[in-house]
């Protein structure tokens, strides 16, 4: 058999998850610069074994190789889904046939989802409700629902003796590479992204699950994607900025030029912000990276939206990014909508039917003929200090 690496993160718990470096994209939406990983934990106790979700499509034979290096599959009495997503959920047909005494233990709602994505027959699933415990011997799980983080069936599943949450996606961080959180430089950039672009648009939920587990002693946090906190409070503590929607005095700006128009007063407007102290994210949408944007605007107190018109409408480039700040639901406050027309125009009017009811003050719009004059200039500077003005005061 080959020897393999396996990470013991308690007395008898282990990390047999995979880890995927070379992917480079995820639900076909969101790109992956450092790759991700699937965490899957194995607990061995006197009375009973425990696997606590699995992996995505692919690595059904390295997660089975790892389990057998501590144990035979045979032995497993629980595969346990906190989430029904193939990339935790995809081996669970694989890992039934391996383990054939093994029940599936999941909450109501993920019940069908097993049926349904998985084929698990009714008889191997057993139903968990809110606090109920299972007993292993000397290892007591108990399950948390923590329902829409970010799928309706989510739970989180509580280790009492060693102190360990597995809250699957919750505290996650794509990266394929490290162990524990606090030894990675660039943690908190990819949690994130990560944040901004799976949990953001579910900060009420956020904010629930986050309360339950207020009180519970919490020593180690083994999410299912990317390193292990053993280190909580540096999660925890960006986790309740996220879901409370703090913002920073910083503004994103998401812009897009095709003859430079729209580009020279976005421009202007980023001199002002800049000169006027706040913070800048600047994104060109011709060429950014849809993560880098939603991790900005975890943060952001203001949008700068940049947009020529195209077809008597927006950019598409513009509407696709407006359509997606929309779903992703950031705390931003304030934004500033600018445009560059050649005959009828129309973008701005777009945009703000694209945002619809989104609850964001407009500070102000500037709809330009071809490209700026010097009073459209002077006009930048002046919508620029309002905004300015407005996100400092924010604070
Ligand atoms: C493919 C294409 C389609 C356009 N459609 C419209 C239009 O429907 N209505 C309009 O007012 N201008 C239209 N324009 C003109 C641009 O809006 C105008 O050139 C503007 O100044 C471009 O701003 P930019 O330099 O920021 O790209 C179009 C331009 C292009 C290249
Ligand atoms: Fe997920
Ligand atoms: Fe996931």
């Amino acid at each position: 058999m080959i020897e393999r690496n396996i990470t013991k993160i308690a007395e008898n718990v282990y990390w047999v998850g995979a880890r995927d470096w070379n992917r480079r994209l995820f639900d076909a939406l969101i790109s992956l610069p450092k790759g991700t990983a699937y965490n899957a934990y194995l607990i061995m106790s006197r009375n009973g074994k425990a696997l606590i979700d699995t992996v995505n499509p692919g690595f059904e034979k390295e997660l089975e190789e790892k389990i057998r290096s501590l144990t035979s599959p045979e032995e497993i009495d629980y595969v346990i889904m906190n989430h029904a997503e193939p990339d935790h959920a995809g081996a669970i047909p694989h890992m039934l046939r391996v383990a054939p005494k093994a029940k599936l233990v999941t909450t109501s709602r993920g019940e069908k989802m097993a049926r349904v994505f998985y084929n698990v027959p009714q008889e191997r699933i057993k139903v968990v409700g809110e606090n109920e415990t299972i007993s292993l011997g000397d290892k007591t799980l108990r399950f948390i629902e923590a329902p829409m983080l970010h799928w309706p069936e989510t739970m989180f599943t509580y280790l009492e003796e060693d102190k360990i949450l597995f809250p699957c996606d919750f505290f996650g961080s794509h990266l394929a590479g490290g162990v524990y959180s606090d030894e990675v430089e660039d943690l908190l950039v990819h949690a994130q992204r990560y944040w901004g672009e799976i949990m953001m648009p579910f900060r009420a939920m956020a904010q629930k699950a986050l309360q339950k587990i207020a009180n519970l002693e919490v020593r180690i946090i083994a999410p299912s994607h990317g390193p292990i906190h053993r280190k909580p409070e540096l999660i925890l503590n960006a986790y309740n900025r996220w879901a409370a929607g703090e913002t920073r005095p910083k503004a994103t700006i998401a812009y897009v030029s095709m003859w430079n128009s729209t580009d020279a007063i976005v421009r202007q407007m980023a001199e002002t912000l800049a000169t006027e102290g706040i913070e800048l994210a600047f994104h060109n949408l011709a060429m950014t990276d849809v993560g880098d944007l939603a991790k900005d605007l975890v943060d952001s107190r203001a949008i700068v939206l940049g947009a020529p018109t195209v077809l008597g409408g927006a950019h598409p480039l513009a509407v696709y990014t407006t359509y997606l700040f929309k779903a992703l639901r950031p705390p931003t406050r304030f934004a500033v909508l600018l445009s560059s027309y050649g005959w009828g125009g129309g973008a701005i009017k777009h945009i703000q039917e694209l945002l619809g009811q989104f609850k964001i003050e407009v500070v102000g719009t500037l709809e330009i003929n071809g490209p700026p004059t010097e009073e459209n200039m002077r006009q930048i500077v002046n919508i620029g200090r309002a905004l300015a003005k407005k996100i400092r005061e924010e604070a």
